[in-house]
């Protein structure tokens, strides 16, 4: 954590503050007004960052570049604080960082193969320090709460904001207090809470159950809920488009495409394009598009009804999301059936003529052996990506030739039971779940019993050549 230091940067930012995302109610808060809905109407918040065109945008481009490749402050190394300058927070605050960002860029060739492209790059956020996107927006969150006063932070989890809360809090000496559905959050990612030393509680119930009782309990003025319905976190997350770009040398790709469930990783890369558009930094927006596992796609049900004036941006997006009540898919990071920051997401897409889509499990589990066999891996929830590039690719809204970039955003051993399973060939839902069919792996990669013997492993060798 810093102490106060000299202004490093040309400040953009000239009065930051909070703002409904409900246009007919246009409500502002201050910075400091620890709420996560707007007290008027109910709606969503995000933060209006009032940033200034620069006179140069080439000059920002260098100076962030320089502050990776030299840094002259220890946050500089975070690939988060190192944008400060596109950040609500103040040079003296107390930065919660644990030197989160700077995932790569990788090329996928089997993946582009799989799903008809030229070419794929996979943006792997689950080298962050807990294996997940949430660290991004777990750093600015934190030291919100830090700045608010709170002693406890709180959040609802499928398990990757749970494992990210609990070590960032532990960073920052809060109380983490973390709640799970009973039995639907894989053992990895539950066990990784428990090491930080995170208050877990398990709850009879749905990851939409877990919300509900978060946004009740922020109430309490000591409790700071750290779920992306917060607006700190989707600034911590929206960086992720700042180090992409880069990473294509400020080519902008055709399409950028993320997976979603609570879908506040979609709101924070829309959001981060957008800024970059307004700043002069990129001249046109990718293509967002999002997708979600077949069990769980209320959005992508929404956005299939949607009007061609609704999808042109010239007709108003519906106020209301009929939510899933019972949510299925083995991708259990995004087993959510009410996602809370659907409006944000889906307005993002819209501007940048993506697409919102589901795939089935099957889609999935293919998609992420073959991610795999890129000698790349990702948990179940990031291959929505892969698989429903290949459908998009199939369908005509990608073309063989475009630059496609896809957002992984866990790591391959964020869930190995699943990947066992699916290898072994017995993935599945569990027992007496409707539509509960097998999942083949037809990527199978079984392990094999052999003799200790010489020739029998030459004989196995052989067979599988
Ligand atoms: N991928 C992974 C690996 C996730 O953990 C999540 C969400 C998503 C994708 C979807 O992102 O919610 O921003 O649309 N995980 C949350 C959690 C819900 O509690 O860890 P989103």
């Amino acid at each position: 954590m810093a102490g106060k230091v000299a202004n490093p940067v040309e400040r953009k930012i000239e009065r930051a503050e909070q703002r409904c995302v409900n246009a007919a109610c246009g409500a502002r808060y201050g910075l400091r007004e620890r709420i996560y809905v707007c007290a008027k109407c109910g709606e969503t918040l995000e933060i209006d960052c009032h940033l200034a065109r620069p006179s140069d945008p080439l000059a920002v481009r260098e100076r962030w570049a320089a502050a990776k490749a030299n840094p002259k402050l220890p946050r500089d190394a975070s690939g988060v604080w190192r944008y400060q300058e596109m950040l609500p927070f103040d040079d003296d605050a107390p930065f919660v960082t644990l030197f989160e960002g700077n995932t790569p860029l990788l090329q996928a060739p089997r993946s582009a193969k799989y799903c008809g492209l030229a070419g794929l790059r996979l943006k792997h956020q689950g080298y962050n320090p807990t294996g997940s996107f949430k660290d991004t927006g777990m750093a600015a969150a934190m030291t919100q709460a830090v700045i608010s006063g709170a002693r406890t932070a709180i959040c609802a989890s499928t398990g990757n904001t749970a494992a990210s809360l609990a070590a960032y809090a532990a960073r920052a000496e809060f109380q983490a207090a973390i709640l799970l559905p009973r039995g639907q959050v894989s053992a990895a990612k539950l066990a990784q809470s428990l090491d930080y030393g995170a208050l877990v509680l398990e709850i009879e119930g749905n990851f939409d159950d877990c919300m509900r009782l978060v946004q009740e309990l922020g109430d309490e003025p000591s409790i700071y809920v750290a779920n992306s319905i917060n607006p700190f976190r989707i600034e911590g997350q929206k960086t992720v488009a700042f180090e992409m770009m880069e990473q294509c040398s400020w080519r902008v790709p055709d399409h950028v495409v993320v997976p979603g469930g609570n879908m506040g990783n979609s709101t924070a890369l829309g959001k981060g394009f957008q800024e970059l558009l307004d700043m002069g930094l990129i001249a046109r927006l990718p293509k967002l598009s999002v997708i979600q596992a077949e069990g769980a796609a209320p959005v992508a049900r929404l956005f299939a009804s949607l009007s061609p004036a609704q999808l042109a941006g010239e007709a108003e997006l519906p106020e209301r999301l009929a939510v899933v009540e019972n949510p299925k898919t083995l991708a259990t990071a995004i087993k959510i059936g009410a996602p809370v920051s659907w409006k944000k997401a889906l307005r993002a897409v819209i501007r940048s003529r993506g697409q919102v889509i589901s795939v089935s499990e099957q889609e999935i589990a293919d998609a992420k052996a073959i991610i795999g066999r890129d000698s790349i891996g990702c948990e179940p929830a990031s291959a929505t990506t892969v698989a429903g590039i290949k459908k998009l690719v199939a369908a005509g809204h990608i073309r063989r030739d475009e630059d496609v970039v896809a957002v992984l955003t866990g790591h391959q051993l964020k869930d190995p039971d699943y990947m066992s399973n699916y290898h072994r060939g017995t993935l599945a839902l569990p027992v007496g779940e409707k539509d509960a069919k097998p999942v083949h792996g037809a990527f199978q990669n079984a392990p094999e019993r052999v003799a200790a013997t010489k020739s029998a492993i030459l004989a196995s060798l052989k067979q599988r050549h």
